[in-house]
């Protein structure tokens, strides 16, 4: 059921806020719970739709998942190398790509299994021959349809490591081949072309792995056994960063951000939006940790009037959850903001370049797509607001929202109900800092 919810020009945002759990490193919590052998407890694991697909998926696989509620799990995994359950059955992954990327890395070590995975509309339109290609390499079998996209079958072997380079800079293909590497004889060596989120390779540390990072080439060997205890999983930044967006926006705002995930390779769009102008005062990781934990911390977030901005190639993949938003700070600034080498934002949950840019358009702004990204020109007044679609994308569902409490006249958003795949509490959160009852 499509759900329509309108968001009206809103007061000041104030007060302190704890955001929900991260999804990026829920998903990675749950996965590498189940490929161990000890129970693995986890704190604070996201409660949305994306993240019960990775539950209901590793149950069927024959993991045990305690939920104490909460966000508080037991997971009593069945090892690395365990002979999986399901096997020759279908696994859904409803409308997560993290799923979809990371699970058939686990899947393609197992000699003799076979499972077939897929999931919704988006789903299907997601490319998965960015994972098929490295892991045929490592000896798998791995079919796709039209060889591009899901579903997606994979016929586990006995692998072999390789080195791979990434054609493109996605967390997602790099933890597929870096989780299928444990499994594989020998070496396993990914080079990125640019730094992405990396809580992958925290989690190999943090779970004993031999794992080996030396500038952009991550090396990873075969091992029997990980060495997981507990996981507290930190506030997630993509998801604060809507709040953060309309505390931004919204004059006369403060919002002081709790808890949340510090990753330097999270938070790009904070320091995007600080060159902007936001006020933003935190204790951002600095780059290049090897570090095996997660930090977190707190942000403190108040509006400012905003100027354009250039966004660039490397900056992308640490904020690329967040670049429709820039979109949407681009709208209110002065002057031009460009976002370029952002082509895979045409790959995620919509086609965010198109949707952004006739979203926000259907909203007053001036804003064009480019092959790679957008160019948005503001004058520092509001947009007046409108209609926006989803499009049955979560992170557009928010967005929409977010530019209703910054709008003159109100946005009314088509598909309300696609937040639920990451922020089910999005509205709750935003009347408590509204002072709403
Ligand atoms: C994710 C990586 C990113 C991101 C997605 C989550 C992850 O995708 O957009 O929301 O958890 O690894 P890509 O790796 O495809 O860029």
């Amino acid at each position: 059921m499509t759900v329509r919810a309108r968001f009206e020009p809103a007061g000041a945002l104030r007060g302190t806020y704890v955001p929900p759990a991260d999804k990026s490193i829920s998903h990675r919590a749950a996965l590498f719970g189940a490929m161990s052998d000890e129970p693995v407890s986890v704190r604070n694991y996201l409660d949305s739709a994306d993240t019960r697909s990775t539950l209901d998926a590793l149950r069927k696989l024959g993991a045990g998942v305690e939920e104490e509620g909460d966000g508080r799990l037991v997971l009593r995994g069945v090892g690395l190398h365990a002979p999986l359950e399901a096997t020759g059955g279908l696994l859904d992954v409803g409308n997560s790509g993290t799923l979809m990327r990371l699970l058939p890395g686990w899947l393609s070590g197992q000699p003799g299994g076979v499972w077939t995975l897929d999931g919704d509309e988006s789903i299907r339109r997601r490319p998965v021959d960015r994972v098929a290609e490295p892991l045929r390499a490592m000896g798998a079998r791995v079919e796709a349809r039209d060889d591009r996209f899901p579903p997606l079958t994979v016929r586990g072997a006995e692998l072999t490591g390789i080195e791979y380079d990434l054609p493109v800079a996605s967390a997602q293909v790099k933890s597929c081949v870096l989780i299928a590497g444990m499994l594989a004889g020998g070496f396993t060596t990914v080079r990125e072309p640019m730094p992405s989120r990396d809580h992958t390779e925290r989690m190999l540390r943090r779970a004993r792995v031999p794992f080996e990072r030396e500038g952009p080439t991550l090396t990873v060997s075969q091992v029997d056994e990980l060495e997981l205890d507990a996981i507290r999983v930190p506030g997630d930044p993509s998801s604060a960063a809507f709040i953060v967006a309309a505390a931004t926006l919204v004059s006369g705002s403060r919002v002081v951000v709790e808890r949340m995930g510090l990753n330097w390779t999270r938070t790009g769009f904070l320091r995007i939006a600080g060159r902007m102008g936001a006020v933003v005062v935190g204790e951002l990781e600095e780059p290049g940790t090897d570090s095996d934990r997660e930090p977190v911390g707190e942000v403190d977030v108040a509006s400012a009037p905003l100027e354009g901005t250039d966004v660039g190639p490397d900056e992308v993949p640490l904020a690329i959850d967040e670049l429709t938003l820039v979109a949407l700070l681009g709208a209110f600034a002065d002057g031009e903001t460009v976002v370029r080498g952002a082509g895979e934002l045409r790959h995620k949950e919509s086609d965010r370049i198109d949707a952004v840019v006739s979203g926000l358009r259907g909203l007053g702004a001036e804003i064009e797509a480019t092959a790679d990204g957008f160019a948005v020109r503001g004058d520092g007044a509001p947009l007046p607001g409108g209609v926006i679609d989803a499009r049955g994308d979560h992170r557009m569902a928010l967005l929409g929202a977010v530019a209703g409490l910054a709008s003159t006249d109100g946005v009314e958003v088509e598909g309300m109900d696609a937040a639920a795949v990451s922020y089910p509490g999005f509205e709750a959160d935003l009347r408590a800092l509204l002072g709403a009852p």
